[in-house]
């Protein structure tokens, strides 16, 4: 997308990041950072967040917040909770960007184990629902809050190999058309879906090893789109299936 965001544009919006310590994750929080949002950065894993997390405050960047969270294990109570220390903490909330994703190989349905089926499907669908849900109360309390999930190719072509992978994703994509019909008559609240394309990122690597690593864009060319539904120029845009790559 040829977008260019005004500066500080998102200045004084809290924004979460899931999957925020690595990959389009990592870049978003700090393009979100540098346009004046607080990040909210969750992942699995403290000592990457907290590398995106010194970043942003040597930049000078608001100070950033950090939620190590295991999405495959957190319950409703837990999200819950979560979303009341955002509250307490940052008193607001008005972006979530649901980017974490597992995905463990290229593998026949066959050989996908229940762990394996289970946890895909707990990281890329049932966390942000149960996500979303904990911070309902809070996004609905914003004057202009946009919730963005993540899908990919493989869940509008499903192929061989992509197994609970691509049927998580699939399936995440009906919920926030669900969500995003439900909430329409909301003016303050909008729910999208973005497709990143072929980004270089460790997924990507997993995923096309066979893949040459110059011939992928980097994440930095996606971040106009992601910068675009977090701010206020996509007010009322709703229930849309974006594709990063495309002009
Ligand atoms: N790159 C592409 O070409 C491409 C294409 C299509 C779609 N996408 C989508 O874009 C999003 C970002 O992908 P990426 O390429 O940036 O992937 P990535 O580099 O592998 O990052 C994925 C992030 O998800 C986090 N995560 C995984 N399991 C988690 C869990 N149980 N709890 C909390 N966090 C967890 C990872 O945290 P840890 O570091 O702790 O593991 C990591 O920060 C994903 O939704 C992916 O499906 C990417």
């Amino acid at each position: 997308m040829n977008y260019q965001a005004p500066a500080q544009h998102l200045k004084d919006r809290v924004i979460l990041i899931t999957g925020a310590g690595q990959g389009i994750g990592a870049t978003a929080a700090k393009a979100f950072a540098a346009q004046g949002a607080t990040v909210i950065l969750l992942g699995r894993k403290q000592s990457k967040l907290e590398e995106v997390y010194d970043e942003i405050e040597a930049a000078g960047h608001p100070q950033p917040a950090i939620f190590p969270v295991d999405l495959a294990k957190a319950n409703q109570a837990e999200f819950t909770a979560l979303a009341e220390a955002i509250y307490a903490q940052l008193g607001r909330l008005d972006g979530i960007l649901h980017n974490a994703a597992r995905f463990d190989n290229l593998s026949p349905l066959e050989i996908q184990n229940a762990e394996q089926f289970n946890g895909m499907l707990r990281v890329n669908l049932i966390a942000p629902f149960l996500l979303t849900k904990a911070c309902f109360p809070l996004l609905k309390r914003s004057p202009d809050a946009s919730v963005v999930f993540t899908s990919t190719t493989a869940a509008h072509h499903p192929a061989a190999f992509w197994g609970a992978h691509a049927i998580s994703k699939s399936a995440a994509e009906t919920m926030a058309k669900i969500w995003s019909e439900e909430i329409g008559l909301l003016p303050n609240l909008r729910m999208n879906t973005v497709i990143p394309g072929a980004i270089q990122t460790p997924q990507r690597k997993k995923s096309h090893p066979g893949e040459l690593a110059e011939n992928r864009p980097e994440i930095d060319a996606i971040m106009p789109l992601y910068l675009y539904l977090m701010g206020q120029d996509s007010a009322g845009v709703n229930g849309e299936i974006f594709e990063a790559l495309k002009p």
